[in-house]
């Protein structure tokens, strides 16, 4: 990003990395930071007004909106995109069950649902069906697929519940 006027350095870790950024504008939006000048496609842009999870990520490990967060705002602070959560060969388990589940028809909606769901079972790894609704309701998917992606969380839970009982006995 060029330096422009109201431009300050930013620094901050993104996925496990140190990030510095001489040269940051103050109205920069998190969303615009990831993806404009790091490259992180994840997170998506849909409505710009923190209505629809396109955007989601965490931030010290919270579901955050990031096109209503200034990347000013987080400095200093630990933000993981959709490209630290994991990847092909070591998925996240709800990366994996929604692989598994086949829960996408266009995706575009994923990258909030995913965060959005693995912020709350990092949490809450037996979380219920009421409780995943209930976290997810403010994610928004356009074609549909709620059912499939109800599924797919509830799957995650269940091997995320398992292994937790597991490491507890
Ligand atoms: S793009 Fe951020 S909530 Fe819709
Ligand atoms: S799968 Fe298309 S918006 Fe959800």
């Amino acid at each position: 990003m060029t330096a422009s006027c109201g431009a300050e350095p930013l620094h901050l870790q993104v996925n496990g990395q140190a990030q510095s950024l001489a040269s940051v504008p103050r109205e920069a939006s998190l969303l615009h930071f990831l993806r404009n000048d790091l490259g992180l496609n994840g997170p998506k842009y849909g409505c710009g007004l923190g209505q629809c999870g396109a955007c989601t990520v965490h931030v010290d490990g919270v579901a955050a909106r990031s096109c209503v967060i200034p990347a000013h705002g987080v400095a200093g602070r630990k933000v993981t995109t959709l490209e630290g959560l994991g990847s092909r060969g070591r998925w996240h388990p709800v990366q994996a069950a929604f692989e598994d589940a086949q829960a996408a028809q266009c995706g575009y909606c994923l990258n909030g649902m995913v965060m959005q769901a693995a912020a709350l079972l990092a949490r809450d790894p037996q979380a219920s069906e009421a409780r995943i609704r209930s976290e997810l309701s403010g994610n928004l998917c356009r074609c549909g697929t709620h059912i499939e992606i109800l599924d797919a969380v509830q799957r995650a839970a269940a091997r995320m519940s398992a292994a937790h009982e597991d490491k507890a006995a």
